[in-house]
């Protein structure tokens, strides 16, 4: 009994892991191990012998069980050392910033300018970018051979329509818009539209699917005064400049009478553009007052009411107070440029926390 206990003890003592330990489990105390088989040789013995050696086998089992759990959670123990030396994290290291999105700069400048002019009164209209001909250009006092429906670089269209093929355009302007608005809600009226539009034209500054947006004020006394009022303060806003001045050219539009191209002013320094002083004018948009023909279009009685509208490039904007040299860019949806010029969503444009933070 004495050469089993110091076989198993010693073995037990230096298993090293718990499979070890459960094969000398079953082969010392297991129902056919070392022990049991000497239990049974109990049976043979006289009933002296059995009183001395039943009690010192059980011990014995004991004996073993006790080192076999003692050793389990020794090996536990250490296990979970090892676990905790090897495996670490350190809590301090910065965490790593997940993939985050960013806003365009023409989502970011839609909500700027939509913010602005909406404080002044304008609520956003909108109209479809596959546009009739007639909403395009007809209404909009451009004939059939007027040459603006060939400067502007058109695509053409079908749709069907039953079973007809009606020709649409994609609209090349937002100026549509001013239509469907005063169809919809008659005078007076004042809305912007903000949204894309369509020229087939490819270059630094162009791209044959950009943003525009539309401003139309209808009422019984509008003049070109309100508009000069409105667009400086626009612009003053929008540039974050106070007392940006602009300057009226005489121009001509088919749907305004008269019409004007509004540059803002501006200089380059060392080639650097700075908007709001010096002595040097950057075109910004197109505007005029409403013609009549167009009010006509849009049901509205021009011996009643009249009013102006305008009508300017929201990349351009963008490209101008980001400082993004190139309108190609935006479309290229390349991550590096779209994290570079991008704006974060929490940042929403307002008038009272700031347009641009
Ligand atoms: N629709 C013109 C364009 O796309 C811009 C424009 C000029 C809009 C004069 C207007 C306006 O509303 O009055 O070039």
């Amino acid at each position: 009994m004495d050469d089993l206990r110091t076989k198993y003890l010693e073995a037990i003592s230096s298993a090293a892991d718990e499979a070890a330990l459960e094969d000398l489990r079953v082969q010392a105390v297991g129902k056919k191990g070392e022990v049991a088989l000497q239990m049974r040789e109990l049976g043979k013995m006289t009933p002296e012998e059995r009183q001395v050696m039943g009690p010192k086998l059980n011990a014995l089992k004991d004996e073993i069980n006790a080192a076999l759990a003692a050793k389990k959670s020794a090996l536990a123990d250490a296990a979970l050392d090892e676990r905790l030396r090897t495996e670490w994290l350190d809590v301090t290291l910065p965490s790593r910033p997940r993939r985050q999105g960013t806003i365009h700069p023409v989502s970011q400048v839609t909500e700027e300018v939509t913010t602005i002019l909406a404080d002044m009164g304008f609520t956003v209209a909108e109209g479809p970018q596959i546009e009739t001909d007639w909403y395009n250009f007809d209404a909009l006092n451009i004939p059939a051979e007027h040459p603006t429906r060939t400067e502007m670089d058109t695509f053409y269209m079908h749709r069907k329509e039953g079973d007809n093929r009606v020709p649409h355009v994609l609209r090349t302007h937002t100026s549509p818009v001013q239509i469907r608005a005063m169809q919809a809600h008659g005078a007076p009226i004042r809305v912007i539209a903000p949204g894309r539009v369509y020229r087939a034209d490819y270059d630094q500054t162009h791209t044959p699917m950009f943003h525009q947006i539309e401003g139309l004020a209808i009422d019984r006394d509008i003049s070109m005064a309100n508009l000069k009022w409105t667009l400086e303060e626009f612009f003053s806003a929008f540039f974050e400049i106070d007392g940006i001045k602009t300057r009226f050219r005489a121009s001509h539009f088919p749907f305004t009478e008269p019409s004007a191209e509004v540059d803002i002013q501006c200089s380059w320094v060392d080639g650097q553009l700075r908007i709001g002083e010096g002595d040097d004018w950057m075109e910004v948009l197109g505007s005029g007052m409403v013609h009549p023909k167009v009010l006509q279009a849009g049901n509205i009685d021009p011996d009643q009411w009249q009013g102006f509208a305008f009508g300017m490039g929201i990349d351009r904007l963008a490209m101008l107070k980001y400082g993004i040299p190139d309108l190609r860019a935006f479309f290229d949806s390349d991550l590096r440029w779209l994290r570079h010029y991008g704006f974060s969503a929490l940042d929403v444009p307002s008038l009272v926390s700031g347009l641009s933070r």
